[in-house]
């Protein structure tokens, strides 16, 4: 199969940029296909870092094609700020960059909205307020913007300024907040529509074109399946489908072209933001592993909340999105723990034991997990390359995670550069 696709399997930041970036080498295109500038796909590429948050990780292989797809919402400024960022460390982005004139447009009222919103509510989501969830409901409400309207860029400003002063009476009379400058606003956009213009194209068609002449194509997910707005901890979500469910809505291309399907966890569990997460440590052993996986937000620098794998919530996205690989990041920050928890159901406040995950966040936020416990490993797992060369109790803890998940281990990851990682 031509199409193939890695997604998160908890709720975001499970190393999916590394293993694109890995992986970007067999592809020819590679897809950002929902999501915005939320998402921090974090590559180390020998003493350089490079985080990217809209343009495809794929971007650091010279010779692959990068495609911003219609599913994806994007911050015109954002992404050209990070085509001006690699062009500068010697990345070269002209004709290998496409965005879609479907994807529609993040704008300065949109992070002003998500703001005023996240400051005022009496329980926050925790957002990144990089305006995702009011782009989005623009788009839904059918007075957004999309990328292809640069193209008219009289009429692009006639509407973004309708747009900013809508949203400037939303801002001022509901939101209790300052009104955004019409005028310099407006200017400001324009300019970076104006060199956003080149790279706008059809890239439905250009994908169809890709599939039809047999190239490989390669989509990244961003964000993780726990956080997809339908089948994640709503509303403790993001406002995508971050999941293989935003692929068909997200490229337009057809179910049927999607061959495998690799989901990435890390071999424990983080969440930013609020909302439930059944496994989550607290204390020192949290504070503990936030240190050894250097579990700080990449788009925010949020310190990110820490917990064991959980199994119910992976099975979960496994059984959602047709999971056929399964990845294991991070092993190597779990060396040193005596004992490795793994929950495999939880229990209700009713006393039943369950291992589908609740659909209410009320619901999820009440179970305690279940858990089987494993020994720990100690060493310094960075320079393993085979399987059988792990400690014989790292062995068995991803044994225990393929069996439990149910799917076949392709790939474990166990440093951040790009060599550090095993092929069982
Ligand atoms: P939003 O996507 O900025 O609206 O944020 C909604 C929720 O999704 C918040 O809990 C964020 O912390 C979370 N979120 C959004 N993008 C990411 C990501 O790339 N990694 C991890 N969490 C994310």
């Amino acid at each position: 199969m031509p199409v193939s696709c890695v997604v998160g399997l908890q709720w975001g930041d499970e190393g999916k940029g590394k293993i694109v970036d890995l992986l970007a080498r067999e592809a020819e295109i590679v897809v950002r296909f929902q999501g915005g500038a939320n998402a921090g796909h974090t590559v180390q590429v020998g003493a350089e870092t490079f985080v990217l948050h809209l343009i495809p990780s794929g971007i650091l292989h010279p010779r692959t094609t990068c495609v911003v797809s219609n599913g994806v919402v994007l911050d015109p400024e954002v992404l050209l700020g990070e085509v001006d960022a690699l062009e500068q460390r010697g990345v070269g982005v002209q004709g290998r960059l496409f965005v879609s004139d479907r994807a529609h447009l993040v704008l300065p009222h949109h992070v002003a909205i998500d703001r005023a919103r996240e400051s005022r509510a009496a329980c926050p989501i925790g957002t990144t307020v990089r305006g995702i969830g009011p782009a989005y409901a623009d788009k839904a409400a059918r007075v957004g913007i999309r990328a292809g309207e640069v193209r008219d860029l009289d009429r692009f400003a006639a509407r973004l300024r309708e747009n900013t002063e809508y949203a400037n009476r939303l801002l001022t009379a509901v939101l209790g907040a300052l009104p955004l400058d019409v005028g310099a606003t407006v200017q400001r956009v324009v300019d970076a529509a104006r060199r956003l213009r080149p790279l706008v194209t059809d890239t439905t068609a250009l994908l169809h074109e890709a599939l039809a002449t047999g190239r490989r194509i390669f989509l990244e997910g961003a964000q993780g399946v726990m956080l997809d707005v339908d089948f994640g901890t709503y509303p403790f979500v993001t406002s995508s489908n971050a999941s293989v469910l935003g692929v068909g809505p997200g490229t337009g291309l057809p179910p049927r072209a999607l061959g495998e399907v690799l989901g990435v966890a890390k071999a424990y569990a983080t969440r930013v933001g609020a909302g439930p997460f059944p496994t989550e440590i607290v204390g020192p052993l949290g504070e503990r592993l936030r240190q050894a996986g250097q579990e700080f937000g990449s788009t925010t620098g949020r310190p990110r909340r820490c917990g064991w794998f959980d199994v119910v919530a992976a099975r979960h996205g496994v059984r959602l999105m047709g999971v056929s690989g399964l990845v294991i990041t991070k092993l190597d920050a779990l060396s040193g723990l005596e004992r490795l928890p793994v929950a495999v159901a939880y229990r209700t406040p009713a006393g039943d034991t369950t291992t589908v995950f609740p659909a209410g966040s009320a619901e999820a936020a009440a179970v305690e997990p279940v858990y089987e416990e494993l020994p720990g490993f100690v060493g310094d797992l960075g320079g393993v390359r085979r399987l059988d060369a792990l400690p014989a109790e790292a062995r068995r803890y991803l044994a225990f995670l393929e069996a439990k998940v149910g799917v076949k281990l392709r790939l474990v990851s166990v440093g951040k550069e790009r060599d550090q990682v095993i092929h069982p």
